[in-house]
């Protein structure tokens, strides 16, 4: 396999919007250079900045930690003006892993993403989005309440299931003071919960799921995933004994309705009848060694002596044979 020059592109924004902090992208970049790969990291706060580095020696290949370039650290808060990092790349020529510049701005956006997914055909929630002037047009009860492009569980509590219109609004109305987006107002989903990560492309894609769950005392009045339950070591990921096919298929569907690349992961819970839907799809699933879902999933499926590396080196060749074939 021959070498290829690697650059991680992250900033204050790695956390909030992509795979995780400093540190994950260190590991990230160990991992690459353990495949044999020379990897450097890059901090860019914006567009002149990853210009300015790119410039400095040749690049076979980007991966980045953000979607788009931000000053914000605590949410993704997808700001109108926006310059994508995957824009950048792709008006200097220069090939990434991930999904395409089109295909990110449609995941990060929760509700275009369903659209896309119903025209194709493939099970999501019903679903408003609510700018906060217009929230009465939902007539699904109970309904769940979540900001229409975060990530980490970022303005999911208790309060995000309403069960009646004034509950709604009020959450709404919430997200707006709090977060500065519209609502994505959905069907609540009461039952398990999955998450599928899925990795390669063509002919060698794998599609991977996992059943996630929590200690049930550490719910509240609602099993679902709050943002104070998030990366605190509460989750574990196990090979769903249940719905393993459906959620497989549901993710291959979900990933050619809307183009995904590389590496993605897909969260979908059972319905009130008992089938799966599909919540979200994450374009730049989170990395931490042994802690998020994609490492864990993978290990599970995997379990050599260092399924990170592995995992790791799987994303960079499989893009790295899209970029320039058979390597
Ligand atoms: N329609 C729904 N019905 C029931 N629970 C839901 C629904 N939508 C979201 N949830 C709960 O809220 C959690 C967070 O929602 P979602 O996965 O859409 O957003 P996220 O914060 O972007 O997640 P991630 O951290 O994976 O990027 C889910 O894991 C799930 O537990
Ligand atoms: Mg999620």
């Amino acid at each position: 396999m021959k070498t290829a020059n690697i650059v991680l592109v992250t900033g204050p924004g790695g956390d909030a919007q992509g795979w995780g902090d400093m540190h994950v992208t260190e590991a990230v970049r160990d991992a690459i250079s353990a495949n044999g790969h020379e990897c450097r990291v890059v901090w860019a706060e914006d567009r002149a900045e990853l210009e300015a580095e790119l410039r400095k020696a040749s690049v076979s290949l980007v991966w980045s930690s953000l979607y788009f370039f931000s000053g914000r650290a605590d949410i993704v808060g997808i700001p109108p003006d926006a310059v994508w990092v995957a824009d950048v790349l792709d008006a200097l020529g220069i090939p990434y892993i991930g999904p395409s510049a089109q295909t990110m701005k449609n995941l990060i956006g929760k509700f275009d993403t369903h659209e896309i997914l119903v025209s194709h055909g493939v099970r999501v929630p019903r679903h408003r989005l609510c700018p906060p002037s217009q929230p009465s047009e939902v007539d699904f009860f109970p309904a769940f309440v979540k900001p229409n492009g975060e990530s980490r569980s970022v303005g999911i509590s208790e309060k995000s299931v309403a069960e009646t219109p004034d509950a709604l609004v009020a959450q709404v109305e919430f997200i707006r003071r709090e977060l500065g987006q519209a609502a994505l107002v959905e069907e609540y989903l009461p039952g398990k919960e999955y998450t599928v990560m899925v990795i390669g492309n063509g002919k060698k894609r794998e599609v991977l799921p996992g059943q996630v769950t929590v200690p049930p005392e550490r719910y509240g009045r609602y099993p679902i995933l709050r943002s104070d339950m998030r990366g605190v070591g509460l989750t574990k990921i196990s090979i769903p004994q249940e719905h393993r096919e459906e959620a497989a298929e549901l993710a291959a569907a979900a990933c050619d309705a809307l183009g995904c690349d590389d590496h993605v992961r897909i969260d979908m819970r059972e319905d009130a009848s008992g089938n799966l839907r599909i919540m979200e799809v994450n374009g730049i699933p989170g990395l931490k060694p042994g802690k998020s879902w994609s490492p864990q999933i993978y290990a599970l499926y995997h379990p050599v002596a260092d399924p990170y590396r592995a995992l790791i080196g799987t994303i960079v060749n499989c893009a790295l044979e899209r970029a320039y074939g058979e390597r």
